[in-house]
């Protein structure tokens, strides 16, 4: 895949687009396009979140700010490639002064920082380019910073092995057409797979168009 591809899958992240996403994408896409509410979105993060956790393309930091830690003082490090995302989550979420990291997923990630816990990637895999086969290099990578026994959770939109309304279908090929999201060959099984083949206790659920899931090191 190429460099602009990459690019493409964060470009959109501008300041003005970050000030506009919580209202467009987690309070009315989610529940009404891709039938999958924030508030389940939430409720995973409060269900995996540990006290010493990585968030990787956590755009605006919606759930980092709102999910319950089990820990007052949490250690959070911010990983993406958009520099805007991470001035405006680090802003949002200062209190618990994050580490913060500019890196792209799809290259091994180096960082001189203990191992986590738990790592989030809310909404991250249907904006890699790539089949699911070639974008789960991003689990190797991400694995090689977890802890024995910690986990990964998430979520992505798919486009088979999911049932999708009109309105989902319409908006996905366009955001597809624009770059925004490469998830064209993106299903339930291959997902499935690639996180079995790198974690125990794989779990993935279909919530609308959306697979959640989770699976541990
Ligand atoms: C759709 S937003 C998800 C935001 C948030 N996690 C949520 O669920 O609302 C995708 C995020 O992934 C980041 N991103 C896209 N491609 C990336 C890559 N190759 N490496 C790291 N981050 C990437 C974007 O900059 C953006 O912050």
């Amino acid at each position: 895949m190429s460099k602009e591809q990459i690019a493409a899958g964060q470009a959109v992240y501008t300041k003005r687009m970050l000030s506009a996403y919580d209202f467009l994408v987690l309070g009315i896409s989610n529940s009404l396009i891709w039938k999958c509410p924030s508030q389940r979105l939430l409720e995973h993060y409060n269900r995996h979140v540990s006290a010493n956790h990585l968030d990787v393309g956590f755009g605006t930091g919606y759930f980092l700010d709102h999910c319950r830690f089990p820990s007052h003082t949490p250690r959070i490090a911010l990983m993406d490639l958009n520099r805007n995302s991470l001035d405006f989550a680090s802003r949002r979420i200062a209190r618990y002064k994050p580490e913060t990291y500019i890196r792209n997923v799809l290259e091994p990630i180096a960082i001189d920082a203990l191992r986590f816990d738990s790592i989030g990637i809310n909404y991250l895999l249907h904006c890699l380019p790539g089949t699911m086969e070639s974008k789960s290099v991003a689990f190797d990578h991400l694995k090689a910073l977890m802890n024995p026994g910690a986990v990964l959770f998430g979520s992505t939109l798919l486009q088979g092995g999911v049932a999708r309304s009109w309105y989902a279908k319409s908006l996905m090929d366009f955001y597809n057409i624009k770059g925004i999201f490469s998830n064209a060959h993106d299903d339930a099984e291959d997902l499935n797979r690639a996180l079995s083949q790198r974690f125990r206790s794989v779990c993935v659920e279909i919530v609308g168009c959306v697979a959640v899931f989770s699976g541990c090191a």
